[in-house]
């Protein structure tokens, strides 16, 4: 049967003080393990992939691949991956961002997405978004549209979800942590 989302909040685990003292990590691998969870939260990002009338489906590396596939699949819908740098075979194209800790790279294979593609972006969490809004342009850079960001896990104290509604990306989240 499928949880509600009280339940499937309940399945994410809180370690303290990871990877740096006093941040609260939200852990999706409980979530993962749970067939429950994991079946809950992969369909209801493919009803809002829908409802967003997505014509493809994007994920971040690496835990965006988790659920974007997944999503994917249950929408009837293709997935394209975006990348770390270094890995993509052709020409890439490439965006850097700033990650809550740290500093990072993007890169797609613009022939990946057709030119009048709806794509619906895929993560686990959404913390400053900076993931999320560097996958974005890239999507725009190949002049497909950017449908929707849609994410398991939102933390809206660190604004990422504020920034891409602030950039006219709809957002939908199943669970938010304070
Ligand atoms: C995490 C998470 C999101 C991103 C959210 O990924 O999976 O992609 O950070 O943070 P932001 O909104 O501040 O950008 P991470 O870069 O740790 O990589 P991983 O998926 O490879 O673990
Ligand atoms: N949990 C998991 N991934 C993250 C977090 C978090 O709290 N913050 C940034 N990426």
């Amino acid at each position: 049967a499928a949880l509600d989302l009280e339940q499937l909040r309940a399945s994410i685990r809180t370690v303290p003080d990871f990877p740096k003292p006093g941040i609260q990590f939200r852990d999706i691998t409980t979530l993962l393990s749970e067939p429950a969870a994991l079946r809950t939260s992969v369909s209801l990002l493919a009803d809002m992939a829908r409802d967003q009338g997505a014509t493809v489906i994007a994920g971040m590396e690496a835990r965006g691949f988790i659920f974007g596939a997944a999503v994917a699949i249950h929408a009837g819908l293709g997935f394209v991956p975006i990348r770390k740098p270094g890995k993509l075979p052709v020409e890439t194209i490439g965006v850097d961002y700033a990650l809550e800790y740290g500093t990072d790279r993007l890169e797609l294979d613009p022939s990946a997405l057709a030119p009048g593609a709806r794509v619906a972006l895929v993560d686990d969490l959404i913390a400053t978004g900076g993931t999320a809004l560097a996958a974005a342009e890239l999507v725009k850079l190949t002049g497909a549209h950017v449908a929707g960001a849609l994410f398991v896990v939102d933390l809206p104290d660190l604004g990422g979800s504020t920034r891409l509604r602030d950039a006219d990306i709809p957002v939908h989240s199943l669970v938010s942590f304070d």
